[in-house]
């Protein structure tokens, strides 16, 4: 064997520089997932991670993710075209950032950060009322607020006044109770956190209200003049409820397996539909004679429906 220098081209062959930045090495969601393991306290990387009770709807969602099937159809040339509108606005994708409480605990940089993804990747962002960023201070090009009504409705309607500027308003209506979170239990994880971020709301001693009826749907459709989104809806006949109270789109969600243990996934509570349902979806009412006249009556001190009519998927 001889020695002699080695050539340019043996030397490109050589492993490059490892990357050490785990958000710039994570190819998946679940390489992110490992990394925000290692590097986050347990006690909140289970809050962020867990669900409630056995945890039997957060398997179940995967699950569900799981047996999700593309049906390519082929020799259409072209480029493939993600854009589309999201309750009127622009979205270059049918993707909306859902809300997460308390995100500075999990990253200091918390719903900035966010917000820059998502004006970055040009979707909504909707800020949970249980955020460490104030609505007036978040910068994103298309914000929307999420509401948990209070006890007291006027600290309620203090809020809805502070999130007059965001693009939606979303109405959480899954959680009257706090799902039952055995992993924070056995980390003694205390909310809001003793030590740590804020929310950007002093709500004192007040509450979630557990009392939440249509008729606060229908008391939100008059406060509030922009589009209404109600979230947290498992089943048609309550879609069709909302529709009939004024909303604009529902989310179709479980909390992420949250809130009720063995509620089902999102979408197996659709019936099959021509159109494909996605995941967390936004839906428009539009007129259409079927399930809507089935549906229980709006009370009497319901407003109108704008359209009632069956539910069908936009995104
Ligand atoms: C850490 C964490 C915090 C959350 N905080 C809120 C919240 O403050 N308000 C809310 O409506 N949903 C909250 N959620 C639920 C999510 O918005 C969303 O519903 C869930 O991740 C499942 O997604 P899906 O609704 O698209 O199925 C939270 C979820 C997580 C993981």
């Amino acid at each position: 064997m001889t020695r002699r220098v080695p050539r340019l081209w043996e030397l490109r062959l050589l492993p490059r520089r490892p990357e050490l930045d785990p958000v710039k090495r994570a190819h998946t969601v679940s390489d992110l997932r490992a990394a925000a393991r290692k590097r986050a306290p347990k006690a909140v990387f289970e809050y962020l991670d867990g669900g409630s009770d056995g945890e039997i709807t957060l398997h179940r969602n995967r699950s569900a993710y799981d047996r999700v099937e593309f049906h390519p159809r082929v020799l259409v040339g072209g480029e493939a075209d993600t854009a589309t509108a999201i309750l009127g606005q622009p979205a270059s994708l049918p993707l909306v950032l859902a809300p997460t409480g308390y995100t500075r605990m999990m990253h200091p940089d918390g719903e900035p950060a966010v917000a820059r993804a998502a004006t970055a990747a040009g979707i909504p962002y909707v800020l949970s009322t249980m955020g460490t960023t104030a609505p007036e201070v978040l910068r994103c090009d298309n914000l929307w607020f999420q509401l948990y009504v209070w006890d007291d409705r006027g600290f309620t309607k203090e809020l809805i006044d502070r999130a007059r500027g965001c693009g939606a308003l979303v109405l959480t209506v899954d959680t009257p109770v706090p799902g039952n979170r055995i992993r924070d239990a056995h980390n003694r994880l205390s909310l809001p956190p003793r030590h740590g971020p804020a929310t950007f709301l002093d709500f004192g001693s007040r509450n979630f209200a557990r009392d939440l009826k249509w008729s606060d749907l229908a008391w939100l459709r008059e406060t509030w003049s922009g589009p209404l989104v109600v979230k947290g809806i498992q089943g048609v006949a309550d879609a069709v409820r909302a529709a009939d109270f004024g909303a604009d789109a529902i989310v179709l969600s479980n909390h992420g397996g949250r809130q009720l243990d063995r509620s089902p996934p999102p979408w197996t509570s659709c019936p099959p539909s021509p159109t494909p349902w996605v995941p967390a979806s936004t839906f428009s009412s539009t007129a259409a004679s079927g399930p809507a006249a089935t549906s229980p009556p709006p009370s009497p001190s319901a407003p109108k429906p704008a359209s009632s009519g069956v539910l069908t998927c936009t995104a």
